[in-house]
């Protein structure tokens, strides 16, 4: 048998039959976790949250989406890890594979959830490699464009339906972003505007990948206050400081952030039936008198983050019972992850 781990590592390996398969199981985690708290499901299996760096709702959501499903956790920080001691990314994965059933990575370099699960037996599942991706924030994204837009009658999966999605901020570091243009651009027909500032903007090779899929790409050719009457989904992000070389760099770049930011007047100037998202954390591109628009979707968003991640725990786990119990001969195989052999 070929190897046959399912990592989660790129949104790039998603088939819309997936996503709408995580979307359906999402809603029913929903419907459930409000009847009863606590599953015994995966009772004994154990998810390692490995965060290398800082994270707030990543991680806390994966705890709480375990814990949920029954599932031991252990969390691993890179300050209290070997890695201090110059131990290889590598090494750390085979040994936390010695004693979990899958592992959560968050690390500061891009590729490095995909070097991780070349060296591991179980599933890693990236949750954000540097400034390269963040599939789970984008599948727990989609999930909120699709019930958002949804209670506005839109139906995103129809081929009749056009949907504008205007991205503003840091488009260049923005992993969430990259993974979300991906699945988008994969479910819907779509009209992307980008708004950024020049040294901040949305990887070339993105945005040629949807206009190769026929979509319509614009990139800085109108302003936050142009765009915002077109948008049925804004989706803005934070400068993200840590990933800049200097600090006059960023400073540069903030000193326009008004560019970048919206506040309850300029909200006067977008749709009625729109919403706006956000990763989070969010500093002051989203003034806080927003909130209590009904339009600003970030905090329903957190919360989809759950049961998207009930959903995708729940994958792995049956997966990974089904090669590695029901067949230990699989037990001590490493995964040689490569091309295709990583599609979930
Ligand atoms: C983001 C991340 O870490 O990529 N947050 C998240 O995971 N929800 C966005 C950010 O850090 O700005």
């Amino acid at each position: 048998m070929k190897n046959s781990l399912h990592h989660i590592i790129s949104a790039s390996q998603f088939k819309k039959s997936d996503v709408f398969r995580y979307i359906a199981n999402a809603r029913r985690f929903r419907t459930e976790s409000a009847e009863s708290s606590v599953s015994t499901r995966f009772q004994g299996k154990t998810v390692v949250n490995m965060f290398y760096e800082p994270s707030t709702r990543t991680n806390c959501s994966f705890q709480a989406a375990a814990h949920k499903l029954g599932c031991n956790v252990i969390s691993l920080t890179e300050a209290a890890s070997s890695s201090k001691k110059g131990e290889s990314l590598e090494d750390t994965i085979r040994t936390l594979g010695c004693y979990a059933e899958a592992i959560v990575l968050r690390h500061p370099e891009r590729g490095a959830a995909h070097r991780a699960a070349k060296a591991s037996r179980i599933p890693i599942i990236n949750a954000g490699d540097g400034n390269g991706e963040h599939p789970t924030q984008a599948l727990l994204d989609v999930y909120t464009i699709y019930e958002e837009l949804a209670a506005f009658g839109l139906n995103i999966d129809s081929p009749l339906t056009e949907i504008t999605v205007c991205f503003v901020g840091d488009l260049k570091n923005s992993r969430t972003v990259h993974s979300l243009v991906y699945l988008l651009g994969l479910l819907a027909n779509v009209r992307f505007i980008f708004l950024s500032p020049k040294s901040l903007e949305i990887p070339q090779m993105l945005a040629d990948i949807q206009i190769a899929n026929g979509h319509q790409v614009l990139i800085n050719t109108m302003s936050l206050d142009e765009a915002l009457p077109l948008c049925d989904v804004l989706y803005m992000t934070r400068i993200q400081k840590e990933r800049f070389a200097t600090e006059f760099e960023y400073e540069t770049v903030m000193a326009n952030r008004r560019d970048y930011s919206i506040d309850g007047e300029r909200m006067e100037r977008a749709k009625q039936q729109m919403i706006v998202m956000h990763p989070l954390p969010r500093l002051d591109e989203i003034a806080e008198e927003v909130d209590k628009d009904p339009r600003a979707a970030y905090f329903r968003q957190v919360e989809n983050g759950l049961y998207m991640r009930m959903a995708i725990l729940e994958q792995l786990l049956e997966i990974h019972a089904s090669i590695y119990v029901d067949n230990p001969m699989h037990a001590n195989s490493s995964s040689s992850l490569s091309g295709e052999q990583h599609n979930t």
